[in-house]
């Protein structure tokens, strides 16, 4: 059996980033929160858990927080402006692991609102990384999941826009919401700003399933660019499996399968798919 691993398959730049950030944190000694899963990945927050990583979902309720609080690290798709605040004055002591493209975002949309601008996010208002942006300005935000919503969204002739993109959202649909945004907006200033790791594993993804007889494809479950590397995958070769580790694969996924790709999401550890790739390589049908 030929095995194709895609290239890039796993962490990426920011994910890495943010769970050495933890990882580090651990030797201080101090007692450790993570704002929010630090990455959308089970496996890494089970983990990271039975170290003694508290996961806290609402800072303002936190048990922890007051005198001795501890540290509190911000997750790597970012929080709102509100939420930060609310875990400062909680008297945390603030680690941001915030992946430095989705900051530049928050960043994008804090001085597009200042500048009079309303912002458009394209992305699924209800991921966290969409919430968090759409919390960074005090304009008028307005969030383009699929292409039909574009043709409907009207703003006044004088509005000036700024549009961001959530940083995982699919590229080919990004660039068809835009087209038709720019047909009836008049003054619409886009920042592509998906981020170009989630840009490489879906080209390498697209490129990998054409050409073999069955996909796996290695995420988490709320792992939004994982999902979104299954549906491309899942386009160019029916026989596609996402799966979260190992046990998920069926037991018949490689019979008669002469060809097997390989990918994994932003947020998938290394040791997964080395486990997945084991497994391909010494199954014989
Ligand atoms: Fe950052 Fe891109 Fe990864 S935005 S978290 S490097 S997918």
């Amino acid at each position: 059996m030929e095995i194709i691993l895609a290239p890039h398959a796993g962490f990426c730049f920011g994910v890495e980033k943010a769970v050495n950030m933890v990882y580090d944190e651990l030797h201080t000694g101090e007692k450790i929160s993570t704002y929010g899963p630090i990455i959308h990945n089970e496996e890494v927050v089970r983990d990271l858990e039975s170290r003694g990583v508290t996961v806290v979902d609402d800072a303002a309720s936190s048990a922890h927080a007051g005198k001795g609080a501890g540290t509190m690290i911000l997750r790597s798709h970012g929080v709102t402006k509100a939420a930060e605040e609310a875990i400062r004055a909680k008297g945390y002591k603030v680690v941001d692991a915030t992946c430095p493209f989705v900051k530049r975002i928050h960043k994008i949309v804090q001085e597009a609102g200042e500048a009079g601008h309303e912002v458009v996010i394209v992305g699924d208002p209800a991921h966290a990384e969409v919430e968090a942006i759409a919390g960074w300005t005090d304009a008028p935000v307005h969030i383009i999941k699929e292409v039909a919503q574009a043709g409907e969204f009207r703003v006044s002739k004088d509005a000036e826009i700024t549009l961001v993109a959530q940083t995982t959202f699919n590229l080919k649909k990004f660039q068809e919401i835009v087209a038709i945004l720019e047909q009836n907006v008049y003054n619409i200033h886009v920042v592509n700003t998906i981020c170009n790791a989630t840009e490489v594993r879906q080209t390498e993804a697209e490129e990998i399933a054409t050409s073999v007889d069955c996909m796996i494809v290695i995420g988490g479950k709320g792992s939004s660019n994982s999902r979104k590397l299954y549906e491309i995958c899942k386009e160019n070769c029916e026989k596609t499996h996402f799966i979260q580790t190992l046990e998920d694969l069926p037991a018949d996924a490689l019979k008669g399968v002469q060809t097997v790709g390989i990918t994994a999401g932003a947020s998938t550890p290394k040791n997964i798919i080395e486990e997945v790739l084991g497994y391909v390589r010494t199954t014989n049908f």
